[in-house]
Formats: structure tokens, sequence, C-alpha cells
């Protein structure tokens, strides 16, 4: 018999031939999100499920899913998943790193010229009928190019963030938990700093590293008032890692100049202050969200999933420990 699987969410044609082929599997194509009780309900006999970052997979649900071998999540981050909890079950859990690095790399540079050219603000005024014709100092934007790009997380993502810059002709310096390779550093041009030189001299604070307890409020009033006041910062990761209250005060006091976010506490009802403010681009949690990268998300997760299910070790498994229980 075919292994038992759920798919949370609705994917595309492609990725459900590929289960088809491979499992028995229960779809939610009409992609109204599940409730915690109704996932529980649905994962009860089933031995893999393909998840998504709103999707709460914890110990009381695995608790209630004594075939689950295996939670392919369509994302690359998984603090959506206990990961430890699964690992002590022996289930495994897999993510989809790589195939979205450079459009959510795309969108990262997105939020930063669209915040330093205030290009929302700008289109709700032209909609508006504002524009009434040209003048020098009008709506005045500062410049990316040769600006100091300072970059938190310099994973695959954060790296592919820095590559773009050189066009810019930006100034590149980061800062992650562990230093870089030396030939990493010097083809990107991005020099290692401590977190607090990077917020004193960054003009583009960009932050894209992974979510987790760390992480959590890593930017708050503090870090904000060590940027410079015309500083721009833009949120491409989780939210979470920011403090959203205290940056729409940073934001609205002046003590940064704007920010660009794809990423909140509390998504989808985002902090309603931020729809106040005509300096910070948003943007509803989309970094990877091009035809061709979803489609890649959902195809590597199918695989991830398929593979563990028939006995393979999935290519982006997180935890080989569930392997060997
Ligand atoms: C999206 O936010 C992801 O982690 O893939």
């Amino acid at each position: 018999m075919k292994p038992k699987v759920l798919v949370t969410r609705e994917v595309f044609d492609e990725t459900l031939e590929y289960l088809g082929a491979h499992c028995q599997f229960e779809s939610n194509q009409e992609d109204v999100p599940l409730e915690p009780g109704e996932l529980a309900r649905r994962l009860a006999d089933k031995d893999g499920v393909m998840c998504c970052l709103p999707d709460r997979v914890d110990a009381t649900l695995l608790a209630g899913s004594p075939h689950l071998k295996v939670v392919a999540n369509i994302a690359v981050g998984y603090n959506n998943v206990d990961l430890a909890a699964c690992t002590a079950r022996g289930i495994m859990v897999t993510n989809t790193p790589g195939v979205l690095d450079d459009s959510t790399a795309d969108l990262a540079w997105t939020l930063m010229l669209g915040a330093a050219r205030r290009l929302t603000e700008l289109e709700r005024r032209v909609r508006n009928g504002e524009w009434t014709g040209w003048c020098l100092k009008q709506w005045l934007g500062v410049d990316v190019h040769h600006a100091t790009l300072g970059i938190f997380g310099m994973g695959r993502i954060g790296q592919a963030i820095a590559k773009r810059a050189g066009g810019f002709d930006m100034k590149v310096i980061y800062h992650n938990r562990n230093r870089v390779a030396p030939d990493i550093e010097r083809r990107l041009n991005a020099a290692f700093v401590s977190k607090e030189e990077l917020l004193r001299r960054a003009d583009f604070v960009v932050l894209q590293m992974p979510y987790s307890p760390e992480t959590h409020h890593m930017i708050g009033a503090a870090e904000l008032k060590q940027m410079k006041p015309s500083a721009i910062l833009i949120n491409s990761t989780r939210g979470g890692v920011v403090d959203d209250a205290a940056l729409i005060a940073a934001l609205k006091g002046g003590v940064i100049r704007a920010a660009g976010l794809d990423v909140f506490e509390n998504e989808p009802r985002l902090n309603p202050k931020f729809l106040e403010l005509d300096n910070v681009v948003l943007s509803p949690h989309v970094g990877s969200s091009t035809e061709a990268t979803r489609r890649a998300m959902a195809m590597t997760a199918a695989k991830n999933l398929v593979a563990a299910l028939t006995g393979a070790t999935p290519p982006n498994l997180l935890n080989p420990d569930a392997r060997r229980r």
C-alpha cells in the first residue's frame, strides 16, 4: 500500500502528479487554512505531511499522529515546526533551501530601493492626484549606490543580497554567528564586523538571520537608537526578530529614516500603526513568491517527503538523528 500523505495547502498540479506516483495523498486544494483541530484530525492516519509556515507542528499535534514519519515544510525557515519534538519521536523534518535564495534576495532589494526612493508613498500620492508638477526639492529620497549595506545573517540568502550590492558600488559589512570563509568574503567584498559596528555604520541594515529564541527582538529600541538617523531597516526574514512596536516608535520619532518590511509579528494581523506611516514599505511575506520559485519549493518539499517515505535520506533533512531512532 502506498503511504498516506496530507498536503495542508494548495500546491501545483505537477507537485500532486509527482506525489500521486508515490503516495496516496489528501490535499487541501481549497487552500482554506486548517485550524489546529482540523489539522490534527486529518493527520491522525497519515505517514507524511507537506506543510507551510502557518501550520504549527508541535508536540500536541505529533502526539495525535502516531504514524507520522516525515514533516516536509514548504519553506526554508522552519520555526513553525518543533524540531526537537519531531526528533524525539523519530520524525524526519525537511525544508527547501537553495531554490529560493535569489528570489528572496531580489525582494530584499525591492524593499531597499522602494524605501530609499519612497516608492509606495509616492505611488499613493500620484494616485491621490497630489502630483501637480516638477520641483527641484520634491519628495527627495536617498541613494542606494555607494552607500554602506549591513547584513545580519550571511547564509545563502544574505550572500545573494551582498552579491547584488556589487552592481551598486556599495560597501558591504556583515555580522553572523560565524564568520564566513575568507574566499566568500573576498568574492562578495564583505567585511565582518560586530553587531554594534554594523548598526552604527550601515546606511541600510538588512535582517536575514533565521528566527529563533536567540534572535527574538534582536532589533528593539536600543538597537534602533544605535543606527544612524538616516538609516533604513529591511526585514526580509521573519517577524519577531524586530520589536514592531519599538520600530513604529522609531519611524514616527525620526530615530531612523525608513523601513522596508516583508514580515511582521503576528502575521497577517500586523500592527495597524504601520499603516499610518509614510516611511515604511510593506509587503505581505512574499520573499520567495515568484511562480518559478514557489513551483521549485513545492517540488523540493515533495521530493523530500517521498524520499523519507521510501527509505532514502531526504536531500534536505534537518534532523538526521530522527533516522537513527
Ligand atoms: C519563507 O519565509 C521561507 O522561510 O521559505
